[in-house]
């Protein structure tokens, strides 16, 4: 049975995409079975695989949330033996005014996503910023388990409240929300005193917080993973994360050493 993880802010540029891509890779090279799902209507953690989503394509992301017209086991594509991805379609946030007034809207993921349970060891999915509450909301019902990744600034942890209040709201539906857990990456320094403002961001907002103790560096060997950076370019399915495309390097490090806490936690 999978365990779901939902990587998720409020806000964009944090790392969510390339945490989401080197988590679930460094995953499938512990020999585990992991379902990556591309949940951002941007589509950069399809494109880390080679995958430039088509508007045309019918089986996406959207096979998760148009339950009713589409299967979402169609959508599963191989990208290694133990590597699948769900990718994104470029008009995904289109759907949200359709949705909205469904009932019991906010399950519509979680329904879908717990029919794929058995077939993998983690469901990883990956979400877009600020641009739809909706699907942060179908997120957050949707998971075991909550990882956040953030800038260690100042500036960024500041905006830790906004997601965890979020998060809270969710709770009363998920108890599984009870203790988020925060992965600070593209650090240059991490202090004391930003450590214990995390903590009382969180409580200030009703939700416990652990910080992995691992964290990730700002790095050249995670700024210059693979892309496919516009249509027509056939990368095929190299695999743009970080031990395919710089092996060894410090980025590789960070995430093999981040993986690893993680399976222990989760042990
Ligand atoms: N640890 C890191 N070191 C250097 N650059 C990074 C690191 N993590 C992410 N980046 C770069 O920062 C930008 C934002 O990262 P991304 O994962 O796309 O964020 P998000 O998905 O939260 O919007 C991208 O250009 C990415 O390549
Ligand atoms: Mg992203």
């Amino acid at each position: 049975m999978a365990i779901v993880i939902g990587i998720t802010h409020t806000k964009g540029g944090t790392g969510k995409s390339t945490t989401a891509v080197n988590m679930s890779a460094g995953l499938a090279k512990k020999n585990k079975k992991v379902l990556l799902i591309d949940f951002d209507q941007q589509g950069t953690t399809s494109k880390f695989f080679g995958v430039h989503s088509d508007p045309e394509q019918n089986d996406t992301v959207l096979n998760l949330i148009e339950s009713a017209r589409y299967n979402p086991k169609n959508a599963i594509l191989g990208v290694s033996d133990n590597l699948h991805l769900i990718p994104n379609h470029p008009f995904l946030n289109g759907y949200e005014p359709a949705l909205i007034n469904r009932e019991n809207v906010n399950f519509f993921l979680k329904r879908q996503i717990d029919g794929l349970r058995d077939l993998f060891d983690y469901i990883i999915i990956d979400t877009a910023g600020a641009d739809s509450y909706l699907f942060l909301h179908m997120v957050l019902r949707a998971v075991d388990d909550i990882i956040i990744p953030s800038k260690a600034t100042n500036a960024d942890l500041g905006e830790l409240s906004v997601i965890y209040k979020n998060i809270a709201l969710a709770m009363d539906d998920n108890p599984a929300l009870v203790q988020p857990k925060l992965l600070l990456t593209q650090t240059i320094s991490v202090s004391k005193k930003q450590k214990e403002l995390i903590q009382e961001i969180a409580s200030n907002q009703g939700v416990a917080s652990k910080l992995f103790k691992q964290t990730i560096r700002n790095t050249a060997s995670l700024a210059n993973m693979r892309f496919k950076s516009f249509l027509g370019e056939d990368i095929g399915f190299v695999g743009g994360d970080v031990f395919s495309s710089d092996p060894g390097s410090p980025g590789a490090q960070d995430y093999e050493k981040f993986v690893a806490e993680l399976m222990e936690m989760q042990a």
